[in-house]
């Protein structure tokens, strides 16, 4: 874990040639364009997003990107678990196609956990597969669904029935997304912080205990802890367990 002195924090996932870093703090989504000027295949980017999310954030998203000379366009999708469906994937794929991407484009999903479970899946199929971004923008996505890899939509015989495990090429949390994020969807995401200390680490769940208050009110300082090492619990996790052959279960308590 590196605490840079720009503000934003980094911990590198290792996973052999498909090792990734996610970069942590508040400001992150305006230093986008910084931190993949030099991770993408090629200054071309598409980013998928919903009504809610395009409102704050898109805009600067863009502004950050445009400043790396980064090319960006933008598919906007309706809020809501809906959208992680065959029907919208497949509006989303053909989106992709209509706007002439190609093998070396990257994805770049701006949003809570369905944006990032779509877009990643998507990124894994068109053209046989090509790299995507995560930038998580809710507590429980910054935590849980924005690392390792799973992605995937809903069926009608359950959820995530169809999906595949494709790793991000970098994941960029912007903790200042939190500040309009209602209370609920803080409990939300705080139940996942909770389970790394359930499950894996009990020195963080000493700490929450005394800090769990000011993660929920919004501390900087608090929030960014919680978040990297939720991070490095599910990175460790996932790194020794990626497709869930034992180990990996035990992310699922209490989903
Ligand atoms: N969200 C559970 C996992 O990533 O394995």
């Amino acid at each position: 874990m590196s605490l840079a002195n720009d503000g934003i924090d980094t911990l590198h996932v290792p996973m052999g040639e498909r090792s990734y870093d996610i970069h942590v703090g508040d400001g992150a989504i305006a230093r986008a364009g910084n931190i993949l000027e030099h991770k993408l295949r090629a200054p071309r980017t598409v980013i998928v997003t919903d009504e809610n999310v395009a409102k704050d954030w898109l805009k600067p998203l863009q502004k950050s990107l445009d400043g790396a000379n980064i090319r960006n366009r933008a598919i906007v999708i309706p809020p809501g678990e809906h959208t992680k469906s065959m029907q919208h994937l497949e509006g989303l794929l053909d989106d992709l196609l209509a706007h002439n991407i190609d093998r070396k484009t990257t994805l770049i999903a701006l949003g809570g956990g369905v944006v990032g479970d779509l877009t990643g899946f998507a990124a894994a199929v068109v053209m046989r597969g090509i790299d995507f971004v995560q930038v998580p923008t809710t507590l429980l996505s910054q935590v849980d669904s924005s690392v390792g890899g799973k992605t995937g939509i809903d069926t009608r015989y359950g959820k995530n029935l169809i999906g595949a495990f494709h790793q991000p090429r970098a994941v960029i949390t912007d903790t200042l997304t939190l500040d309009t994020l209602p209370m609920r969807e803080r409990l939300c995401g705080y139940a996942e912080v909770v389970k790394y200390g359930v499950i894996n680490d009990r020195e963080f769940f000493d700490w929450l205990q005394v800090n769990g208050k000011k993660v929920l009110a919004g501390d900087t300082g608090a929030r960014r802890e919680a978040i990297m090492r939720s991070c490095a619990n599910k990175a460790e996790i996932v790194a020794a367990d990626e497709r869930e052959a034992g180990l990996r279960a035990l992310l699922n308590l209490g989903h």
